[in-house]
């Protein structure tokens, strides 16, 4: 809808894991550059970490674009607690019978790939994305696959990328023998205050724009609700781009930013959680209150699950609704713009 008027090919701000709007600022030249080189250094083990929607899975794309034919690559891009049998999964990230047969025979099908592939001058790498969602038996089994040999050369590399739980994961002294054989890992880490800038111009230029539209003011406070996590900006530079068109406004200003977090934290669309306060329900007032003091709203999700109650203790989903009650905290994006970074 907005295409038009701002001049661009194609939605400058949409959530998927696109590579073709790869940024690479500081934090995702040096992952990519760990995941080259895991894959160039014959790493058994290649780990990337980091929180959700901070571009894990653009740059595993990116990698499946550069890798060449002397490479096997097989994905298993959405890994689950309740995965069943490995070798079927692994089977069929790269094409092969993994119908129901006994373990054996899945694990000799697979050791005769590799050999083969081998043999035919190829390496074998296999990349696990959401891996933070394997148990820690399916990472000592896929330990147990990255140990097969032929001379002396491991025929399987594994790379696995997820969120900061699967550090944790590996930490575990029954995984000391999978960490040990981890060679090239790292942590990515959400975009500065500097990079936010630059990551929002190279975005509005990929979908066709070369003039400026969003003001620093405007990125600064993208950056200063979002910590710079890019999923969270594309969220909401996505619908700054909507309210500017409504009122044809010729740049993205911080107003109008502000006006969707504002809504956004209100409506309990997004999950802004240090830009909220929670208010013991009793105590919230039943409607908003938009003349004085804070805003406040009622969401319609649920409240997050209480701690212990079945699942692991981890981010919440920025999309996923948020409590009850919440109260929009003026003061959180107020403060001095554009400091300088440390
Ligand atoms: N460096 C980057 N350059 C361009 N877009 C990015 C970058 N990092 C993240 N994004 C965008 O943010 C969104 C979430 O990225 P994604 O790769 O799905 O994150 P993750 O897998 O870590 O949850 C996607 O729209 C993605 O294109
Ligand atoms: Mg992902």
């Amino acid at each position: 809808m907005y295409e038009a008027f701002y001049g661009f090919r194609e939605k400058p701000f949409s959530i998927l894991p696109d590579p073709s709007f790869l940024y690479l600022g500081a934090t995702h030249t040096m992952a990519y550059a760990m995941l080259e080189y895991g894959v160039r250094n014959r790493a058994g083990f290649t780990v990337i970490t980091g929180e959700v929607g901070c571009g894990k899975t653009t740059l595993l794309r990116r990698l499946l674009e550069e890798l060449g034919p002397e490479l096997r690559v097989g994905l298993i891009s959405n890994a689950q607690q309740d995965f069943g049998e490995l070798l079927q999964w692994v089977l069929m990230a790269f094409g092969l019978d993994y119908r129901a047969r006994s373990k054996v025979e899945l694990f000799d099908t697979f050791q005769q790939f590799l050999i083969a592939e081998y043999a035919q001058g190829r390496r074998t790498i296999l990349i696990i994305d959401e891996a933070q969602n394997l148990t820690p038996q399916t990472l000592e089994e896929l330990r147990m696959l990255s140990n097969i040999n032929a001379d002396k050369d491991q025929l399987l590399q594994l790379i696995l990328v997820g969120q900061p739980r699967l550090r944790g994961l590996l930490r575990r002294p029954d995984l000391l023998q999978l960490a040990q054989r981890v060679s090239a890992d790292f942590h990515l880490k959400p975009l500065s205050l500097a990079e936010t800038i630059q990551y929002v111009r190279h975005r509005l230029k990929v979908a066709g724009r070369e003039e400026p539209l969003f003001t620093n003011e405007a990125c600064a406070l993208l950056h200063r609700v979002t910590r710079g996590v890019p999923r969270l900006i594309n969220i909401i530079a996505d619908t700054a781009l909507v309210y500017g068109y409504a009122e044809e406004a010729p740049v993205i200003d911080r107003r109008l930013v502000y006006a969707v977090v504002k809504d956004k934290a209100n409506q309990g669309s997004l999950q802004l959680s240090h830009l909220i306060k929670r208010k013991p329900k009793a105590a919230a007032p039943a409607t908003a209150d938009e003349g004085q003091g804070d805003w406040t709203a009622r969401g319609q999700g649920a409240a997050p699950a209480a701690p212990g109650a079945g699942q692991a203790a981890e981010r919440p989903d920025p999309l996923r609704p948020t409590a009850s009650v919440v109260e929009f905290d003026k003061d959180a994006v107020r403060g001095p713009l554009l400091k300088r970074e440390s």
